[in-house]
Order: C-alpha cells, then structure tokens, then sequence
C-alpha cells in the first residue's frame, strides 16, 4: 500500500507533537512537513518537545519546523493534513489546504458545525464520512475537511453510545474534571491552578450538548439530524497533566445492574475494530472494577495494541441505585480526544478509498 504524503499543522503544540508521536512509522502516512506559526519557523522539533510521557522519536529530532504555508504544502505533493491549529487560524488554513485538493482531518472547532462536515468519531457515527461527497463538490480540487470533537465529548459520546442504543437512555448529566493540557501550550497560568479548581471552561459546556447530538446523531439525505441525546454539563479545570475524568449521571435509567451495564460497555465494537485500523483499540471501552478507578494517572493511556494507547475510554464505579445511574470515566484528551482522534478518522477515510 503506497503511503500518502502528510503534514501536521501545529507541530509544535500539545496536539501536534501527539501526531508527531502518532504518525511515526504509520503503514499509511509519511509526514513530510512539519509546520507551526512564523514564531517557531527553522527550530527544531526536540527544541521545542512537550509532551513528558513519551521520547521524541529519535528519527525526529532534527526535524524543522516550516511557517504554516498551503501553497507550499499543495507544492510539495502533501495530500494528508492532520491540524493542531487554535480555532481562530484553524478556519481559513483548513480551507485554503482542502481547496488545494488536501485532505484534512482536524482538532479545531472551526469547521465542526458546518453542514457538510463530519465530526467523527468513528466506532459511533462513520457512516458520516459519506457527508465528504458533498463538501468536495463545493471545492474546486477533491479535498475536503473531517474534524474531530471537543475532547471532553469524545470520551463522553463514546461512553454513553452503547448505552444510548441498547436502553434508549437520552438524559446526562455530567460533571467534568478536565486535565491541563487540555488548555493547550503553556495553557492555564500555573498560579491560577496550582492547589486550585476552576470552574469555568469557556464556551465547553455548550459545546458538550451541541457536538453530542450531531455526532450521535444520524447523516441521511444528505444533512446530519441531530440525535435526542441531551447532555447537561459542568465542566471545571484541575491541577492534572493528562487525562479527562468525567462524573456522569442517569437519571429514571432503564438499565439491568451494575454488571449488566459493565457488560453492555465491554462489548461495545464497531467498524475500526472490524477493520482492524492500525490505531483502533481492540477494546474502545474498558471496564475496572475497583473502588478506585478510574484515574487520570492509572488509566488515561489505556487501550492496545501499542499504536492504541491512550485510545480507549475507561469507565468505573458504575452504580445502579433504584432508577438511578451512575459512574465515572476517562478519557486521554490529546489522544482520544485529540490527535489520535483525528489519524483514527484518517485511517477508516484512507481503508475507505477516500485518500
Ligand atoms: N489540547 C487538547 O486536549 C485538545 C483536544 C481536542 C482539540 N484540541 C484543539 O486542537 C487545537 C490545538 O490545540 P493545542 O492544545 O495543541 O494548542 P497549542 O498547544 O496552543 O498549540 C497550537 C499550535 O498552533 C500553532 N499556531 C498558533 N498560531 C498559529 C498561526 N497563526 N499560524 C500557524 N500556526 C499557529 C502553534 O505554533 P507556535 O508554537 O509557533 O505558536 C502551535 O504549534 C486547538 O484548536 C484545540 O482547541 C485540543
């Protein structure tokens, strides 16, 4: 299988250096370009390495970082992009990278609610992609844009997808205890949260209820129906690295017991893992049992084989009290609900003839 020609944009962010770590070696794509602002322009990516939990690939660490440019990119033969853009610039790049015929798959909320682009998540909704046709009609060379949700959605929908088709659940509530990176590089000022609670996140809330329901919703006759899912949030900033933990709440749940739950959750497979993609976990959903998980520093790298690490949801402390639901999960916000988020997305576009 030929490789297709890739470049990350935001490479020297949080969510670009996990494509940098991602993407090497990947059996569909060689990134050839490396881009951030003009600020990290001829630097080095092991200059500028962020990420604490993995080693820069030794292969990258001369690598150098080129201003973000689509004509150069469209030049060089790129045909992949994988976007770690802040919103704000993520809008009119995506574009320009798409309508040079590129393929982008993204972390930015820009393009989320347009109506003809994806948010994917694909072991929930990757009959989406077929939303792709109509964007390529609009632009003039083939390329189109898939994005990825809001991390702490990502973890949330994923969770609650299996549970939403097998008891026809359509009321959360969650509380959510999102990690620093989350916030990007350098994110939050350290004297804001050390030995502190935030409890505001802008604009997250919002975005929980309104990208569930387009992703768990249904893509028919050409637009997206939104699903009835509702999901009310709160959403606070705490003093961790990695990882996302959500508390999430059922109210009048139709469901069996605790176990009868956790089963339903364990079984829950879908299309990457009937393809086998190279980043799909085996088990998108796992499952403790102990009083005390999940945490952050246990379990938010969850998920195999190796190049699926951090991309499978763990859920815990499942209760069922009378009518009421309970329990907690956790999902790695710069991998499933992030970068790795996006190569998944790429990886089902690229089996799907689509790159
Ligand atoms: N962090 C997460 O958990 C997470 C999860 C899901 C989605 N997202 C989304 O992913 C995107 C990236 O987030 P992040 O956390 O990686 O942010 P980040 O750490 O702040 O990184 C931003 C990257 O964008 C580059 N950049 C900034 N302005 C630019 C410009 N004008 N032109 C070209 N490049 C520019 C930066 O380059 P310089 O270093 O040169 O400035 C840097 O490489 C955001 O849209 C975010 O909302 C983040």
């Amino acid at each position: 299988m030929t490789r297709r020609k890739a470049a990350i944009l935001g490479s020297s962010g949080m969510i670009g250096q996990r494509f940098a770590h991602m993407l090497e070696g990947h059996p569909y794509f060689d990134v050839v370009a490396y881009c951030a602002s003009d600020r990290s322009e001829g630097r080095r990516l092991r200059d500028l390495w962020k990420l604490a939990d993995v080693e820069l690939p030794a292969g990258l660490s001369d690598a150098e970082i080129d201003a973000t440019n689509p004509e150069a990119l469209a030049r060089e033969g790129v045909e992949v992009v994988f976007s770690g853009l802040p919103s704000e610039v993520a809008g009119k790049v995506e574009d320009e990278c798409a309508d040079g015929g590129m393929a982008v798959f993204s972390n930015a909320s820009a393009h989320r609610m347009e109506p003809d682009t994806p948010i994917m998540i694909p072991e929930i909704n990757h009959g989406h992609l077929r939303a792709v046709e109509r964007q390529r009609e609009r632009r003039a060379k083939g390329g189109f844009v898939v994005t990825n949700a809001n991390c702490s959605i990502t973890g949330l929908a994923l969770g609650i997808k299996p549970l939403v088709d097998s008891y026809g659940l359509t009321d959360f509530s969650v509380a959510t205890y999102q990690a620093l990176s989350g916030a990007g590089y350098p994110g939050v000022p350290s004297i804001d949260v050390l030995g502190n609670v935030i409890p505001h996140i802008q604009s997250e809330e919002e975005k929980m209820n309104a990208e569930g329901k387009k992703i768990l919703g249904r893509y028919e006759e050409d637009r997206f129906v939104d699903s009835p899912v509702n999901i009310l949030a709160s959403c606070a900033r705490v003093g961790v690295r990695d990882g996302h933990l959500e508390a999430v709440f059922v109210r009048r749940a139709d469901v069996p017991d605790a176990e009868g739950v956790a089963s339903t959750l364990e079984r829950f497979s879908s299309r990457p893992q009937e393809l086998s993609l190279p980043s799909a976990p085996v088990q998108p959903i796992i499952v403790r049992r102990e009083q005390n998980r999940p945490q952050p520093a246990l379990d938010c790298n969850a998920g195999s084989p190796e190049r699926a690490k951090g991309m499978a949801v763990t859920i815990g402390r499942i209760r069922v009290d009378g009518e009421d639901l309970r329990f907690f999960l956790l999902v790695h916000n710069t991998i499933r609900g992030g970068a790795g988020g996006s190569v998944l997305n790429a990886e089902l576009a690229h089996r799907e003839g689509l790159t």
